[in-house]
C-alpha cells in the first residue's frame, strides 16, 4: 500500500514538475531589408505566399502544435500585422449580405486565435526581441517561431519540439541539415554525442561561421524551444555577430548550465525570408491547391518552353 501511494505521489509531482508548452514567441521587429522596397511600408510577414500572409502560416503550426497564447514581438511599421489579426466588422458585414460565406470563413480565422503584441523599441537583434518576451512567459518553458521558416510536416514542428522536450525537459533547438556553400548564412551546431533518432546534445552554437570553418552541418532553422532560464542569458548578452544581441551567443551560454538538445525535426523547410526561397514556396504551395495547381502547372510549362525557345534562338 505504501509502495502504491509513493508510487503515486511521485507521478504527480512529475506532473507538476514537467510544465506544459502553452506560450510561442514570433519574433517580427526585423527590417526586411532582403525584401526592399516590397518592406520598405509593408511588413515582411505580410507578404502572401498564394493568398495568405506567411505570418499566418506560422500561427496555424503553432496552433496545431498545442499552443495557446501567442505573443507576435513587432516594431516600426509593422501595424498591418495588428490589423490582420483583428476583426473587421465592416468587412464581415459585407461578406454576410452578399453570402460569400468562404471568404467570411476565412477573414474569421484570423481572428479566432489568443494573439497578444509587444513593441521592440530598436531591431538590436534576434535575442534582444525575444527577451521583449519575459514578463509574458513567465516561469514556463516557451517556443520561439521564426517567420522567415515555413515547414510542411505530417506533425507540425513545433509540437516535434514539444515532444522532444517532454522527453528531455531541455531546451530543444530545431535543426537540419544544409549544404556547405550555406553554412555561413545559419547558426550552426558543434555536436557532443548523439543520444536518440535526430536527438543530439550539444557543445556550442556558432553563429554564422566563416565559410570552411563550420563545425558541421547542421543549421539552425527557426524553431526553438526554451525553458524560461534562456532569458536570464538574453539579459546579460552582450552584442555579437553584426553588433546585434544574438540569441545564438545565449544558447551557448545555456548550454553551460543547463543541457540544450538539439532536434533534426522531420519535414521540408521553405525558406521565404529569401527571394528565390519565397519564389519556391509560392510555386510549390500554388501546386498542392486543388483550386490551382492545373492552371499553374500549365503557367510554369508555358514560361518554360518560351524560355527555352529564347535561348535557342540567340
Ligand atoms: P533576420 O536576420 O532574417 O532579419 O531576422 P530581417 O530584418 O527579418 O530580414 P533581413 O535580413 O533584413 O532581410 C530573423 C528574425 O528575427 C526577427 C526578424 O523579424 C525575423 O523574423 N528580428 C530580427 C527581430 O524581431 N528583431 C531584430 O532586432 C532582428
Amino acid at each position: 500500500m505504501k509502495h502504491t501511494i509513493n508510487i503515486y505521489l511521485s507521478i504527480q509531482e512529475e506532473k507538476n514538475l514537467i510544465k506544459r508548452v502553452k506560450k510561442a514567441v514570433i519574433p517580427a521587429a526585423g527590417l526586411g531589408t532582403r525584401f526592399l522596397p516590397a518592406t520598405k511600408a509593408m511588413p515582411k510577414e505580410m507578404l502572401p505566399i498564394v493568398d495568405k500572409p506567411t505570418i499566418q502560416y506560422i500561427i496555424e503550426e503553432a496552433v496545431e502544435s498545442g499552443i495557446e497564447d501567442i505573443l507576435i514581438v513587432t516594431g516600426k511599421g509593422k501595424r498591418a500585422i495588428e490589423d490582420h489579426f483583428d476583426s473587421v466588422p465592416e468587412l464581415e458585414q459585407t461578406l454576410i449580405e452578399k453570402g460569400k460565406s468562404e471568404f467570411l470563413k476565412l477573414v474569421e480565422e484570423t481572428t479566432n486565435i489568443n494573439i497578444h503584441f509587444i513593441r521592440q523599441s530598436k531591431p538590436m537583434g534576434l535575442g534582444h526581441a525575444v527577451l521583449q518576451a519575459k514578463a509574458f512567459v513567465g516561469d514556463e518553458p516557451f517556443v520561439v517561431m521564426l517567420g522567415d521558416d515555413i515547414v510542411q510536416a505530417e506533425i507540425p514542428c513545433t509540437k516535434q519540439l514539444i515532444e522532444q522536450y517532454n522527453k528531455t525537459e531541455g531546451s530543444i533547438i530545431g535543426v537540419q541539415s544544409v549544404s556547405n556553400d550555406v553554412t555561413h548564412r545559419y547558426g550552426i551546431v558543434d555536436l557532443h554525442a548523439s543520444i536518440d533518432d535526430g536527438l543530439h546534445q550539444v557543445d556550442s552554437f556558432v553563429e554564422k561561421p566563416e565559410p570552411g570553418t563550420e563545425p558541421s552541418n547542421l543549421a539552425i532553422l527557426g524553431r526553438y524551444l526554451f525553458t524560461p532560464q534562456i532569458f536570464d542569458f538574453l539579459e546579460t548578452q552582450v552584442p555579437g555577430t553584426g553588433g546585434e544581441i544574438q540569441l545564438t551567443d545565449a544558447i551557448t551560454r545555456l548550454n553551460e548550465i543547463q543541457r540544450v538538445f538539439a532536434y533534426e525535426f522531420i519535414g521540408k523547410r521553405y525558406d521565404v525570408g529569401e527571394k528565390l526561397g519565397f519564389i519556391q514556396t509560392t510555386l510549390e504551395f500554388a501546386l498542392r491547391r486543388e483550386d490551382l495547381k492545373e492552371d499553374v502547372w500549365k503557367l510554369v510549362k508555358e514560361i518554360y518552353e518560351e524560355n527555352l525557345m529564347m535561348s535557342n534562338n540567340q
